[in-house]
């Protein structure tokens, strides 16, 4: 029988990206979340360990790490005041702990093209995933970073990360959400507002919910 044969061609081919199949019981949500926090981790380490730093030499590539510079991010010191003084951070492990802050759970960085914004994401993944000491995400349970450009029509933050990050695993868009809503701390990272095909859309998007919010705080 054609179709038979095809369905059991289909269930071993799941278990095989590591999914539960019949014989076996259904993975937690625990364990759905390990496998989350691998699938995370390692698509950032190719990410931050993939830098070219000059742009003719394509054949090596740079963990962030050694090539990160810091000292170039100011604060804006009245975020809701147009004209407001700036003041520069001694580092980028600061962003949440600036004294005139402290009220501000989101951070708004805003630069031209080239400031080093992505590379900066890319550095509080690294951050993340190697525990780095004083950084303000690495105590985070989890961190995600989304370049906003590959969401396309997607709106549900969960949605974005199980498109992104979770193909093959077994978690689904709820099973994310319970695992987030589970953390004490989570640390979002949205990089490339500019590129976000959904910019201009209504605020039925996560994303937009999240950087509208009137608690961000702007650094520069
Ligand atoms: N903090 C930094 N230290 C060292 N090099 C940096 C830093 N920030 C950016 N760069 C370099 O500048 C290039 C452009 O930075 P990028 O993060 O892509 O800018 P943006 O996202 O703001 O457009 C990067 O490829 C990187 O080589
Ligand atoms: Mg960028």
């Amino acid at each position: 029988m054609p179709g038979k044969k095809k369905a059991v061609r289909r269930k071993i081919h799941l278990t095989h990206k590591g999914t539960a199949s019949a014989s076996q019981p259904a993975l937690t949500l625990a364990e759905k979340k390990c496998i989350l926090l691998d699938s995370l981790k390692t698509a950032y380490k190719k990410q931050y360990d993939a830098l070219q730093p000059i742009p003719y030499i394509k054949d090596r590539l740079y963990c962030v790490d050694k090539v990160f510079v810091e000292g170039g991010i100011e604060h804006v010191l009245e975020t809701q005041s147009e004209n407001s003084q700036k003041e520069r951070l001694s580092s980028y492990k600061n962003i949440f702990t600036d004294s005139s802050s402290r009220s501000y759970t989101r951070r708004i960085v805003k630069g031209e093209a080239g400031y080093g914004k992505s590379t900066l994401t890319l550095q509080l993944a690294y951050d993340w995933c190697n525990g780095v000491q004083d950084s303000p995400v690495s105590a985070a349970d989890v961190l995600i970073l989304l370049k906003l450009r590959q969401l396309g029509n997607v709106r549900s933050i969960y949605k974005a990360i199980k498109v992104i990050y979770c193909q093959v695993s077994t978690a689904n868009s709820k099973d994310i959400k319970d695992i987030l809503q589970r953390c004490t701390t989570v640390k979002i990272v949205l990089d490339g507002f500019d590129e976000y095909p959904n910019r201009e859309k209504s605020n039925r998007s996560d994303i937009l919910r999240i950087i509208k919010s009137n608690c961000s705080k702007h650094l520069m």
